[in-house]
C-alpha cells in the first residue's frame, strides 16, 4: 500500500495485518500439491492465500506425470505465472537450469551459476522497466550436500520498516535512483531503476534491488535512505524465512527479497535448481 497515496488509518491497518500475521516458519508456508499437471482447488487457494498475506509460497510436488520441466511449466500456467523472462542461460521455453558451470567470467550477473554466496536481491533489477520481474519460481530438482540455504524477506515488509524509520521514501522512488553502467562482455546497456515503484497494472508494490556493492551508481540524493535500507534488511531477522529446498520442492513469489549461502557439491550430487521468471504477478 502506497503510504504517499492512502490515508493514515489504512496505511496502519495493512501495516498491522502484515506485521501481526506474518508467518516465519516454512512448513507453515508448504503447499503438498498432490498432482503438479492438475492442481486441486484447495491447493490453489492455499497458494493464493499465502501469496496474499505474504507474497511467498513453499510447495512440495507429491506426483508428477511427466519429467520436471514439464511439471514446472504446467504448473506454471496453472498460476498464471506467464510471459516469461528469456536471458542467456534459460531454455526455449523460459526455464532456467541453475547449476555449477566452471567455464563462466567471473562477472556479477552469473554469480548464481557458481558455488558462491548470493546478496540480497529482487530478480531482473537490471532488466528494462517493460521486462520487470514481478514473480518467479524457483524449484530443486537436487540439493546441494552441503550449504544453498535460501533467506526471503517479503519486500512489503521491507517498505514498511522504511517507512517506521524514514519519512523520505520518494528518493527511493525516482526512476534514477541508482544507474548500472553497461555490461560490454553480455551486451547489456546501461540500466537505471527505482527502489519502490507502484507505477505497475497490478499497483502493488514492486521492488528493485540488489545489495551489490559493484558496478552500481546510487544516486546521490539516496545514498542515507539505501544505506539505511540495506540495514533494515540485514537487521530484520524476526522477519527472515530461511529455507534449504530439498527434492520435489519449490518456492513461488511476487518477486520478494532473496539471497543464497554458498554450498558445496559433494561426490555426484551436484545442486540443479530450476528457475521461472515472470512479468506477470502470481493471478488466478
Ligand atoms: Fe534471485
Amino acid at each position: 500500500m502506497d503510504i504517499s497515496n492512502t490515508t493514515k488509518d489504512d496505511y496502519k491497518r495493512w501495516e498491522d495485518k502484515k506485521l501481526n500475521n506474518f508467518i516465519y516458519q516454512p512448513d507453515k508456508m508448504m503447499v503438498e500439491i498432490a498432482e503438479a499437471e492438475s492442481l486441486k482447488k484447495s491447493e490453489k487457494t492455499k497458494i493464493k492465500d499465502l501469496l496474499d498475506q505474504q507474497n511467498i509460497v513453499f510447495y512440495e510436488f507429491k506426483s508428477m506425470k511427466g519429467t520436471t520441466p514439464s511439471a514446472l511449466l504446467s504448473l506454471s500456467k496453472q498460476l498464471g505465472l506467464e510471459d516469461f523472462d528469456y536471458n542467456p542461460k534459460s531454455d526455449k521455453t523460459g526455464l532456467t537450469p541453475i547449476t555449477v558451470q566452471n567455464d563462466l567470467n567471473t562477472d556479477d550477473e552469473y554469480v548464481p551459476y557458481t558455488t558462491k554466496a548470493l546478496n540480497w536481491h529482487t530478480d531482473g533489477y537490471y532488466n528494462h522497466f517493460d521486462e520487470s520481474i514481478h514473480s518467479w519460481l524457483l524449484h530443486c530438482d537436487e540439493p546441494a550436500k552441503q550449504g544453498g540455504e535460501n533467506t526471503f524477506l517479503d519486500h512489503e515488509i521491507a517498505y514498511i520498516l522504511f517507512n517506521q524509520q524514514n519519512k523520505n521514501i520518494l528518493s527511493l522512488m525516482d526512476n534514477i535512483t541508482y544507474t548500472i553502467p553497461e555490461n560490454k562482455k553480455t551486451g547489456r546497456k546501461s540500466v537505471d531503476g527505482y527502489v519502490f515503484s507502484f507505477e505497475n497494472k497490478y499497483k502493488k508494490l514492486h521492488m528493485r534491488f540488489t545489495m551489490r556493492e559493484n558496478n552500481i551508481h546510487w544516486n546521490e540524493n539516496a545514498v542515507k535512505e539505501v544505506d539505511m535500507l540495506k540495514e533494515i534488511i540485514k537487521k530484520s531477522e524476526r522477519y527472515h524465512v530461511k529455507y534449504k529446498l530439498d527434492y520435489r520442492q519449490g518456492v513461488i513469489t511476487n518477486n520478494i527479497l532473496h539471497n543464497r549461502s554458498s554450498f558445496t557439491n559433494l561426490g555426484n550430487q551436484t545442486r540443479l535448481i530450476y528457475r521461472i521468471r515472470s512479468k506477470k504477478r502470481v493471478v488466478f
